[in-house]
């Protein structure tokens, strides 16, 4: 049998000082989308990521709450585990600092650097900056301050071991030089090599101020320091110096993920510990931007930190992983709001990806019983279509093998949009109507569920829940789980008749007035709610008014609609919930008519709807349409038609 191709791929492992937010989530999301992209596409990956336990920082923490450090990280590494369980990643493994395999391979490694000579003990003074864990020299600090995050430092004078980096440099600066793919983005390279020619000081690689760490294996009053304790965990995660067959099928890592600010620690300091253990270097280290909060960076003490857990429970999973990989462009920082995600979740997954899945669902239910008939006559458009998928599967596989996510996504939407476009294109409502475009209208929705088809493959990776959801409608898979990445490359591979069912909304539009008093930070003007209900047909046109075609109007889908029941919203003075039916059909529409109407007087009455309009959430109420109505000064008039009229008829 041939071996599958490897792939390792790893996160920062997180300090468990406190429970992680949306800026940690972002990686291991990223990372989790890079898995699974490789997965599909038939790699053997191993996915790591863990926490960093040990440090002062941590003992203080835990001391400041009156606990063993021990106890205080067991505590949270469990809500970390969770996290990633709610996020559905698919780490291989999860690994902890503090655990003896990690302990082990430190204390080898430690020892076998020293006895080579490239470890030695001698005097350290220096600033300290504990929140970061780095010594820095006068020279480096800013204002007598830690040049990374502006906090006091301390002076500290302490016997250490230090590890010999200067004797690297010059082969570190070859490697790079070598592979200008090793570290990415360019910027990040450029100031790694700037950073390595200025001249790299030795290391101080332990600490006798505090115990919370790994005993030097031959002085038991230093503990190892903590970034070279933590950056090991990348061998021990595969079996480094504990099991040769899974390391070797491993190392070296694919790639290490992790935001710019610990860039220097994986490109410099990593590399020249690897060297020095004759290891080969990891092919790719990466680092992405961070995402910020309108006041700046997120930080618990600034009482900011966003939690993931609370936006999936409001949004969908799906929704916020797709949010989170759009929207940091390749190595560039990006702004956090809940406003600005809930309208990316509303233009690119509810009114794109979620409108043109139901739209074609509809229609191929509507048209055909869901089931594609086998006769089809194809046109030149379709040819288009079939190109542009074409391009995006080999634009999106390129930009996912560059972690470049937010192209990625945005080369998917791509297909999405031009989906879209092409039903508005050829009309299929009015091939419909004439028996002899039976095949052409065969054909069109043929193309549809085949971008369909395309586009929800590209987006798996990003959102783990979608084929299985997608499928329960459209039945094009048998294990949505075995969906492999190249079938994305192919077209045709849906095979007639169809099975298409009617579903649920998978992206239910967000009504964004539920943001109002969500407790967000009001630097961000809410975007304004989409317009009320109920359609108002004012009097006399307006000069301005700008003219449609007959194409526009007949985009609407107008309908008869008998009302069965009506209630107040309750806590609501204008909303009223109707029920409707229309032909078999029936659907529930929220009415901004509670002041003009009572519901009984509604009820059995026959208005008109605005069956095609994208669904909307109103005060937690799904609303599937638009009662037309006249307004002037005085009133509001619900639009009817006389009571004969069957329902579900179209208006035109
Ligand atoms: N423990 C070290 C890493 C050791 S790896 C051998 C550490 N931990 S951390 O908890 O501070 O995590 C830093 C990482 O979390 C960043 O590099 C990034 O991957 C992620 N992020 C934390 N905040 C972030 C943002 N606001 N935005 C994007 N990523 C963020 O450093």
């Amino acid at each position: 049998m041939e071996k599958r191709k490897s792939y390792y791929i790893t996160t920062p492992i997180y300090y468990p000082s406190d429970n992680l937010h949306i800026g940690h989530a972002y990686t291991t999301v990223a990372a989790d989308c890079m898995a699974r992209f490789k997965r599909m596409q038939g790699y053997d990956v191993f996915y790591l990521t863990g926490t960093d336990e040990h440090g002062q920082k941590i003992e203080r923490a835990a001391r400041e709450k009156g606990m063993e450090p021990i106890e205080y990280v067991d505590g949270i590494v469990e809500n970390i585990r969770k996290l990633w369980e709610i996020l559905q990643i698919t780490n291989t493994d999860f690994i902890r600092t503090t655990e003896k395999r990690q302990e082990e391979v430190v204390k080898k490694i430690f020892e076998r650097v020293y006895e080579q000579g490239d470890i030695y003990l001698s005097q350290y003074e220096g600033w300290y900056c504990s929140p970061c864990e780095t010594f820095f020299t006068e020279r480096q600090l800013e204002d007598g301050k830690c040049p990374d995050c502006g906090r006091e430092v301390e002076l500290l004078k302490e016997e250490s071991y230090f590890f010999n980096m200067a004797k690297y440099a010059p082969r570190l600066l070859e490697h790079i030089a070598a592979h200008p793919d090793f570290i990415q983005p360019e910027s990040r390279r450029n100031e790694v090599v700037n950073f390595i020619k200025g001249g790299l000081e030795d290391l101080c690689v332990s600490r006798t101020t505090f115990k919370w760490g790994i005993p030097v294996p031959f002085n038991s009053n230093h503990v190892v320091y903590v970034w070279f304790d933590a950056l090991i965990n990348y061998l021990t995660g595969v079996g480094y110096l504990q099991d040769d067959a899974l390391f070797n099928k491993y190392w070296p890592a694919d790639v290490h993920l992790m935001a710019k600010d610990i860039i220097r620690f994986h490109a410099i300091i990593w590399p020249i510990m690897l060297m020095a253990l004759d290891l080969p270097l990891p092919k790719k280290v990466m680092a992405h931007g961070w995402i910020l909060l309108e006041g700046g960076k997120m930080s618990k003490s600034k009482g900011n930190v966003i939690d993931p857990r609370i936006l999936v429970d409001k949004y969908g999973l799906d929704a916020v992983r797709y949010y989170l990989i759009k929207e940091l462009s390749f190595g560039q920082d990006g702004v956090y709001s809940e406003e600005i995600m809930v309208s990316r979740i509303n233009s690119d997954l509810a009114n794109d990806l979620g409108n043109l899945i139901s739209r074609t669902a509809a229609m191929i239910i509507r048209y055909f019983g869901g089931k594609i008939p086998a006769e089809r006559s194809s046109a030149p458009l379709d040819e288009e279509i079939q190109n542009t998928a074409r391009q995006v599967y080999l634009e999106a596989t390129e930009k996912l093998e560059k972690l470049d996510f937010s192209a990625y996504l945005h080369a998917v939407s791509r297909l999405v949009s031009r989906a879209n476009k092409y039903i508005d294109e050829t009309a299929p409502w009015l091939l419909a109507k004439d028996e002899a475009q039976q095949s052409r209208l065969a054909a069109v929705m043929y193309t549809l569920l085949e971008s369909i088809r395309i586009a929800l493959i590209l987006n798996a990776p990003a959102m783990p829940t979608l084929l299985e959801r997608a499928n329960q409608q459209l039945n094009l898979w048998d294990e949505p789980a075995r969906v492999k990445w190249e079938e994305a490359g192919k077209w045709g591979l849906i095979s007639l008749p169809t099975n298409v069912q009617k579903g649920e909304a998978l992206f239910p539009r967000i009504d964004v007035k539920l943001l109002e008093g969500a407790g967000l930070p009001d630097t961000v003007p809410a975007p304004q709610p989409p317009a009320p209900v109920e359609k108002t047909v004012t009097s006399p046109v307006p000069a301005e008014t700008k003219m449609v075609g007959i194409e526009d109007f007949a985009r609407l889908d107008l309908r008869v609609a008998e009302v069965v029941s009506a209630v107040k919203m309750p806590k609501a003075d204008k909303l009223l919930i109707l029920k409707v039916r229309l032909g078999e059909e029936e659907r529930t529409v929220v009415a901004g008519i509670a002041q003009h109407y009572a519901p009984e007087d509604l009820v059995g009455k026959k208005v008109v709807i605005v069956a095609n309009l994208q669904p909307t959430k109103l005060r937690g109420v799904m609303s599937q349409g638009m009662i037309l109505a006249a307004s002037d000064e005085q009133r509001v008039e619900v639009l009817t038609v006389s009571p004969d009229m069957a329902s579900g008829s179209r208006v035109k």
